[in-house]
Parts: structure tokens; sequence; C-alpha cells
């Protein structure tokens, strides 16, 4: 370990506090992950990795001394005075986040003048305040709080950790923010943000462009001090260090206007079927506008996963419990839904009736590089063929265990080759290199039928065509 690296906690060892844990560990500290499920820890002692993301088992194993797993909160305490907390926050029936493992935790910290929460699941805005006031109630007034959203993607999530955009730290301006900032420092830029939002260039290099925006990422990263390539870093991110209640709605915020911009573009595509434009044309050239960027504008059947369903709706109610109606939102998801559902009247537009007609999925994930299967598009499909009367078969190269559990009605095959033997249709709803780069002679050959719905916009639609198949994609005239 760097000597002059801080030991940390992580308490919960799902994705954020896995990939926090093995990164931190990256950057040289000695990290104690805690959970509360004890046979998860018992797999991680033995270095099994409970999740499928990339890069994550070479990590933990590169680092196997410096990470020490345990199902006791009092070891992290003992040995760390920042505890990151990564627990789940899954939505209640009525769309608000659920609390009560974050709640947990904080009622089991002890009272302590040297420790600090740093929070890391996304949490609706106000909660840090909350918590304070929990811990005045409960007289452990001398903790401190932080609030550091992670803003990780599934699948390239180490990746993320090393290289990010910007790091923010929301705090009460005590040792424990400062605490923090140190931590990522090897990964940051030299250049801040402070409350207010304008840039504090601390070098000529890293400085501001004419008319004052800051410098985007990348440009940054050119300048990244040499320390952090050899820690591993390299990222070259911005910091935002702001106020707690701030912090926590930059990480609500920023996913809601992902989201938004996804639905967004699937319905500058529904409009394109109708119109004869073709949507990969469109967002190429609206990408291309500095203020709006290439980034999320791919069209497709909707956005799943455990974070954007969940924080979108999180953010809807929260802004409803404080008496505001936060209309967009509600639109979002609401299209969202629907673009689930669009494959549906293409598969009947082309097969008529669905009932006996077997119809294919390819990739089952909610994305490509993850075995995540929350509030994927193939789970609604799939549900919806069955309604229909049509058979399903599916084919996902890493989620099949997951598939297994959550698609009773589906027949999972061992490939893709095997999942469209015999199917009306083939839909692609997950864009895994193994279910784009397929030879469509021998798909059209395996097939009953010739129709192709490109759920991605991901094939090659002249590969397909030249194979005799009938290709349609989303938003593509
Ligand atoms: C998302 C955010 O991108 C992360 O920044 C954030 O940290 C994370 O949620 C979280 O809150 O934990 P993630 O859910 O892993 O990350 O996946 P994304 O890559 O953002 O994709 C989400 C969904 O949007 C996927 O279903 C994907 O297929 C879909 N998508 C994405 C589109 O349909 N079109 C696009 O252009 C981009």
């Amino acid at each position: 370990m760097s000597p002059e690296r801080e030991l940390i906690a992580v308490i919960g060892t799902g994705y954020v506090g896995l990939v926090t844990a093995a990164g931190f560990a990256e950057l040289g500290s000695e990290v104690w992950c805690v959970d509360i499920d004890a046979a998860k820890v018992a797999r991680l002692r033995r270095g099994e990795v409970p999740i499928y993301e990339p890069g994550l088992e070479e990590l933990l194993a590169k680092h196997s001394e410096r990470l020490h797993f345990s199902t006791e909160l009092g070891d992290a305490l003992e040995h760390a005075r920042l505890l990151f907390v990564a627990v789940g926050t899954p939505p209640t029936y009525s769309g608000d986040a659920d609390l009560s493992a974050v709640h947990a935790v904080v009622d089991a910290i002890t009272a302590s003048e040297g420790h600090a929460l740093v929070m890391k699941s996304t949490v609706p805005c106000g909660t840090g305040a909350a918590i304070r006031r929990v811990f005045g109630e409960q007289g452990k007034g001398g903790l401190s709080y932080v609030s550091c959203p992670e803003f990780l993607k599934e699948g390239s999530a180490v990746r993320d950790f090393l290289h990010p955009d910007r790091v923010v730290v929301g705090d009460a301006g005590d040792w424990a923010g400062d605490a923090v900032v140190e931590l990522y420092r090897p990964l940051l830029a030299e250049t801040g943000m402070r409350a207010g939002g304008e840039c504090l260039p601390a070098s000529v290099e890293t400085g501001m462009r004419a008319g004052g925006e800051c410098l985007p990422a990348s440009v940054e990263g050119e300048y990244l001090p040499a320390s952090a390539a050899a820690n591993g870093g390299g990222g070259g991110g911005a910091l935002v260090r702001t106020d707690v209640a701030s912090a926590e709605m930059v990480k609500l915020a920023s996913n809601a206007f992902l989201a938004t911009k996804i639905s967004f573009i699937n319905e500058i595509a529904n409009v394109c079927e109708e119109t004869g434009a073709d949507v990969v044309e469109v967002a190429r050239g609206m990408g291309l506008d500095e203020r709006i960027g290439p980034k999320f504008l791919q069209a497709g059947i909707g956005f799943g996963g455990s974070c954007f369903p969940k924080d979108v709706n999180a953010l809807k109610q929260l802004a409803g419990n404080s008496g505001y109606h936060f209309q967009l939102l509600t639109a979002v998801i609401e299209v969202n839904e629907l673009q689930k559902r669009r494959v549906i009247g293409k598969l009947q537009k082309h097969l008529g009736s669905l009932v006996g007609r077997r119809i294919a999925l390819l990739g089952l994930a909610f994305k490509p590089n993850t075995d995540d299967m929350r509030e994927a598009s193939s789970l609604v499909l799939a549900a919806r063929l069955n309604a229909d009367g049509a058979t399903v078969s599916g084919y996902d190269p890493v989620a099949e265990e997951e598939a297994r559990i959550l698609l009773g009605g589906l027949q999972l095959a061992d490939s893709p080759l095997e999942a469209v033997r015999g199917a009306d249709a083939v839909v692609l709803v997950t864009e895994w290199p193994q279910c784009t780069g397929l030879d469509w002679r021998e798909v059209a050959e395996a097939m009953r039928g010739t129709v192709v719905i490109d759920g991605r916009n991901a094939l090659d639609s002249d590969a397909v065509r030249a194979a005799g198949l009938v290709y349609e994609g989303i938003g593509r005239g």
C-alpha cells in the first residue's frame, strides 16, 4: 500500500461497491469491504466475483492483499475513517427510493468524531440533511457526512472509475470532504470547480477557453499529473466541490437528463418512420453540434437497467412530494414504456397475427457487457409476445442464468444460431458483438421466415438484406 493513501471502507458489495473498492485499491488504498450477505462475503474471500463486469475480476485479484471482506461493520470502523456507502436503494411501490439499507448503516454506526459516511448510493435530494439530523438525534453529531455520487456505467464501470468525467464531492466543508478529494486526487485534472460553477484553472494549461467555459474532460486529461498514470488512473476528471444537496441533485439530474435524451431521440425515430427520414443520420447531424453532443442519441427499444428507470421515477416522485409536477419526466417514462412495446407492432405489420409464430430475441441483458436483466426490454417483449400467442426463443452470452430465472416462458439457446432456428422473425434486443456480427446467410438458412427487426440499429442492414432477409430498424425511414 502507498503509505500516503487513506485506508477506507466500502459498505455494500454490489457493482458500485465492488468497483469502488477495486478502483481505490488500484490507486493504492487498503479497503475494508463490508456486506451483510455472509455467503457473498465468503465467495469474495475465495476470490469469486458475484457479478459480471469487465476488468473487475482481474482488478480484485491483482489487489487481493489490499482488499478485506467482512460482515462486521465494526471491522470497517476500526480500520477506516471514511465509510463509503454503496448499498442498494431500489424503488418502492410508490416510486420513491427505498432507503432502508442506508438507514440500517446509519443506525449501526457508533458515535465518533473521527468517522464520515460517504454516500455513493443514489439517494433522493435531502437525504444527507435527514441523515445528519438523525445523527444529531442519536447523539452522534460528531460524525461527518459527504455526498459523493457515482456515475459508473455497467459494462464499463472499471474504466469509468479510473477515467471519470467529473468527481462530485458535496460536504459541509470539514475534514471529510477534503479527505475524499485527496483520495480521488490521482484521477483529477488540476482544475476544480467552485460552488457557483466557475472554473478554477490551477495552471495555465488547464485554463479556460475564451468565453470562460470549462475545457472538456478529454482536453483536461492531457494535463493529468504523471503520478495519476503511475497509479493506474489517468482520468483527468473535473472536481465539483459543492454542498450536499447540490451533489445529490447532480446525480439525479444527470441520469434524468440522459434518459430524456434517449426518449427524445426515440420519439424523433418514431417521427422519422412516418416521414421517411433515417434517425441514424439525424442523430449524426445533431450530435455534431457541440451543445448537443453525439452520445446517448442512439434510438432503440428503450432504456433499461437498475438506474435510469428507477432514478427518473424517483426524481419525479421527489418533485411530486414537494408539490411540483415534473411533467417532462412523466413523458420520458411513458415514451420509454411505449418504445419497448413498439417492436410488437412492427412484427404484426410483417407477420399479421403472432399466434403460433416463433420469435427469436438476440440479447437479453439490458445492454451489452453485463448480466444485469433489471428493467431489460427483453422482459417486456417476451411477456407481450407470449401473451399474443407466440413462442419465444432467446440467446444471451452472459445473462443466461438471470434469464432462466426471470423469463420462464422463453426457450434459452446456447448460441444465436440455435435461437433463430425455425424462427419467423428475429429481434436484436441487445447489441452484443456475438449477435451483431452474425453470418446473415447462415441465419437466413436457419430461419423459417425472413423478418429481422434491429431493435438497436446496430446491424449491417446491407448484409442482412443481401442474405435475402427483410430488415427493419428503429426510425430508419
Ligand atoms: C447509467 C448512467 O449512464 C451512469 O452514468 C450512472 O452512474 C448509472 O446509470 C447509475 O446511476 O448507476 P447504466 O444504467 O449502467 O448507467 O447504463 P447506460 O449505459 O447509461 O445505459 C442505460 C440504458 O440506456 C441501456 O438500456 C441502454 O441500452 C440505453 N441507451 C443508452 C439507449 O437506448 N440509447 C443510448 O443512446 C444510450
